[in-house]
């Protein structure tokens, strides 16, 4: 007989505590004590004034980071946000350029673009909830100057097709890896694959210094670029005040520095990043294992299972209806699960939620970008059901966090409450 649902009264499947969705953060320990210790002791906290006999802890964390992800430059800055708008910047996207970004994404990817003077344009994202190569292509026009195809809760885009489409139409491609940190695509990191990529070390991402973030590139001009506008007093050049070795290395950047005291949280828990990322595929693939035969439960589709990080567990239902019941029984039993698209519960990951977006608020009345006279395309219109994929995707997603701190016990008592909900409502 069917178990009694703990939403009817029953007894929940699951009875132990669910961790919270900090995987590095939780994990601070010892490692990150004696680095920071270490910062203060010397009283350097700045990277570019210590004394050669201190070396700095962020440029430490760059070299460690970019060996980890195989490019020739990182640049650590105070945010992904700050990376993303280096990005840009260095690429050359300014007044008069679109930049494509899919539907599915944090606020900050879309806000960035408008920080760099251009106009965001809105692609779909397709069943791995990533951007949708076939619709990004649809969206290419002659204005366009780069695309930010976004590493979405763990998976990878599907960066094969979306480096095919960009390198025929000349489009610069600038990799979003704040939710994918250390994850691959065909066994090649993400990161490596853009002209100019971002990452984020806020305290909710894989690693974590509570703030912060790294521009990728292996180009030279553009970690040049990068570095003038994350750091407009220009310490980063070999001499700050002498005249540009070349054209377009200095301009008036602004100021997303890291301090001493991130880079060296950030290169202890740099160390625990593969450990982390096991952790989670495991429960991740034990859960998985534990459904699969359960008729109704699509998988997210996964550009590239090997190269997923297994931050988040995603699986479609029949239809929206169904997904808003399965979720409330499944909080029941005590899983932390949530639905990701309802149109009255605000989100900033959904375009239908980015109302300064869709309203084109500005921060001054006239309206730039939008109103540039050098952007020659029609005014762009933003409009609800301007990506109903997208839109039919979130509404029937369950989405479960996988936390490295997770039991197997947990896991099992995952499974257990999965399939007691399914076997009453699907
Ligand atoms: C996909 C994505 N892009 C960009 C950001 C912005 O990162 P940050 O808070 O480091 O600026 C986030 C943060 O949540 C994100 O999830």
């Amino acid at each position: 007989m069917a178990k009694k649902l703990a939403i009817e009264g029953g007894t929940p499947a699951k009875t132990t505590p669910n961790p919270p969705m900090f995987p590095g953060g939780l994990e601070i320990g010892e490692e990150e004590k004696k680095e920071v210790l270490e910062v203060l002791e010397r009283k350097y906290l700045f990277r570019y004034y210590g004394p050669k006999e201190f070396p700095s802890k962020v440029n430490q964390f760059e070299e460690e980071f970019a060996k980890r992800i195989k490019v020739k430059h990182v640049l650590a800055v105070n945010s992904c946000t700050s990376a993303l708008i280096c990005s840009l910047v260095a690429c050359g996207v300014g007044p008069g350029c679109e930049v494509i970004v899919p539907a599915y994404t944090f606020f900050a990817t879309c806000a960035s673009v408008i920080a760099a003077k251009a106009i965001p344009i809105i692609a779909e994202v397709d069943k791995s909830l990533t951007l949708d190569p076939d619709d990004f292509e649809r969206k290419i026009t002659p204005r366009t100057k780069a695309v930010i195809p976004v590493h979405m809760r763990g998976f990878p885009c599907k960066m094969d097709k979306i480096m095919e489409i960009a390198r025929k139409h000349n489009i610069k491609v600038i990799e979003d890896v704040a939710q994918s940190c250390g994850g691959s695509f065909h066994g090649k990191p993400l990161g490596s694959f853009g002209d100019c990529n971002a990452f984020s070390f806020q305290y909710h991402k894989i690693i974590t210094a509570g703030e912060g973030g790294a521009v990728a590139t292996d180009d030279d001009l553009l970690f040049d670029r990068a570095q003038e506008q994350h750091d407009t007093a220009a310490c980063w050049r070999p001499n700050r005040f002498a005249l540009p070795r070349y054209p377009g290395e200095v301009f008036p950047g602004e100021n997303y520095r890291m301090s001493e005291l991130h880079g060296a949280v950030l290169l202890a828990q740099l160390k625990k990043l593969d450990g982390l990322i096991a952790r989670m595929r495991e429960h991740n693939r034990r859960i998985r294992e534990g459904i699969r035969d359960i008729k109704g439960i699509e998988f997210r589709e996964n550009p590239d299972p090997e190269g997923d990080t297994g931050i988040s567990l995603i699986f479609y239902l029949p239809d929206k209806e169904i997904t808003k019941k399965f979720i409330e029984a499944l909080r029941a039993e005590g899983i932390e699960a949530g639905g990701i698209y309802d149109k009255g519960i605000p989100d900033w990951h959904i375009y239908v939620h980015w109302k300064h977006i869709m309203d084109k608020v500005t921060a001054t009345p006239e309206g730039c970008p939008y109103t540039c006279p050098y952007y020659k395309g029609p005014e762009p219109k933003y409009t609800e059901d301007m990506c109903p994929k997208t839109l039919d995707y979130l509404s029937r997603a369950v989405h479960i966090d996988i936390p490295p701190q997770l039991t197997f016990e947990d896991d099992d008592m995952i499974v257990e409450g999965i399939r007691k909900v399914a076997e009453a409502y699907l």
